[in-house]
């Protein structure tokens, strides 16, 4: 009797991340090499719930490690948070007869990955979300390559705010994390960072922004998390004050969710696609992989899905020293 072929399935969902593709990539190949079959279900849960799948082989996996996005598309799709929709993905893969799903994206994907193990459906997550608000894991698919990206349009902006002795506020994702605008303004030495998670003084900043103009310093910049508030409140706000800068906004929006993976999202969405597929040939499920210093390792989704991820203290402490508000 020839022995029956293992079978697991693989989706992105939520938000594209750049390195999305490098952890699919390694998934496909990790689970051919070990004797599986693999499917890729198109548009996230959507594709998963109308039955929208292919079997993928090494080939197809082939020349999309250093693409943005992901071949497989993403969708957000609000429906999965209903009991009888996630019945419907149930139906879909126990007549797949897949033994487990990769389910790789931000929090509300991993949130779905929970409600589907929590039906009996055996899950595996990956974290992959440019806010790296994911509860368990030091750095998600996407974080350093979006970094990356508004640092060196910060950079940029710098030289026309010297040019003209114009302070701008400019807004970055992070629909509930402080993160990327937190870092940016450390790695960019920006002079504010607004953030969810810390108050904001605004008259303290409009003083300090007018200190500064008088000193004679010809640039200012301030980095505002859309989850703190809009860029164009902020300059609205502080126009109120009255600032002598001339000021003005720079929203940069998807720009930051798309491009080519930064090596260090290549290398983290690799080994997360490899120890996704290792964590289930040893017989692990109701679990992400996440990384821990340099370790990769599993954590429940229960308790990713019931803890919010904090910024780091030293990252707090740290912004209020090397920069003037934060
Ligand atoms: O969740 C990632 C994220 O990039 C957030 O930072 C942002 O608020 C949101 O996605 C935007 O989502 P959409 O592309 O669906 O408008």
């Amino acid at each position: 009797m020839p022995r029956r072929v293992r079978k697991i399935g693989v989706l992105t969902s939520g938000g594209d991340s750049p390195g999305m593709n490098a952890a699919v990539r390694a998934v496909v190949r990790t689970a051919l090499e070990e004797g599986l079959k693999i499917f890729g279900f198109q548009m996230g849960y959507r594709g998963l719930v109308n039955g929208i799948f292919r079997e993928l082989d090494f080939e197809d996996v082939g020349g999309i490690l250093q693409k943005g996005g992901t071949f497989l598309q993403t969708a957000r799709f609000k429906e999965f948070e209903r009991e009888e929709v996630q019945d419907q993905a149930v139906d879909v893969i126990e007549d797949l007869e897949l033994e487990s799903l990769i389910i790789i994206g931000g929090e509300g994907s991993i949130h779905g990955a929970y409600a589907l193990s929590r039906k009996g459906v055996p899950v595996i997550g990956i974290p992959a979300s440019i806010d790296n608000d994911i509860y368990g894991t030091d750095d998600s698919i996407g974080v350093d390559t979006a970094l990356n990206t508004i640092v060196r349009a910060v950079d940029t902006i710098k030289d026309t705010a010297s040019s003209h002795g114009r302070a701008f506020i400019i807004e970055v994702m992070g629909h509930n994390s402080g993160y990327l605008a937190l870092l940016s303004a450390i790695a960019t030495g920006a002079e504010a960072a607004i953030i969810p998670e810390k108050e904001f003084d605004y008259r303290t900043l409009a003083k300090r922004l007018n200190k500064r103009y008088r000193e004679g310093l010809t640039n200012s910049i301030v980095i505002v998390s859309e989850g703190a508030a809009r860029g164009f409140h902020v300059l609205k706000t502080l126009n109120e004050l009255g600032v002598d800068y001339e000021l003005r906004v720079t929203v940069l929006g998807h720009l930051q969710r798309g491009g080519s993976p930064t090596f260090y999202d290549r290398i983290i969405a690799s080994r997360f696609g490899y120890r996704a597929v290792h964590a289930f040939l040893s017989g692990k499920s109701g679990v992400m992989v996440a990384k821990q210093c340099d370790n990769y390792n599993l954590v429940s989704l229960e308790e990713v899905v019931n803890n919010r991820k904090e910024i780091p203290e030293e990252y707090l402490k740290m912004a209020e020293t090397l920069m003037w508000e934060y």
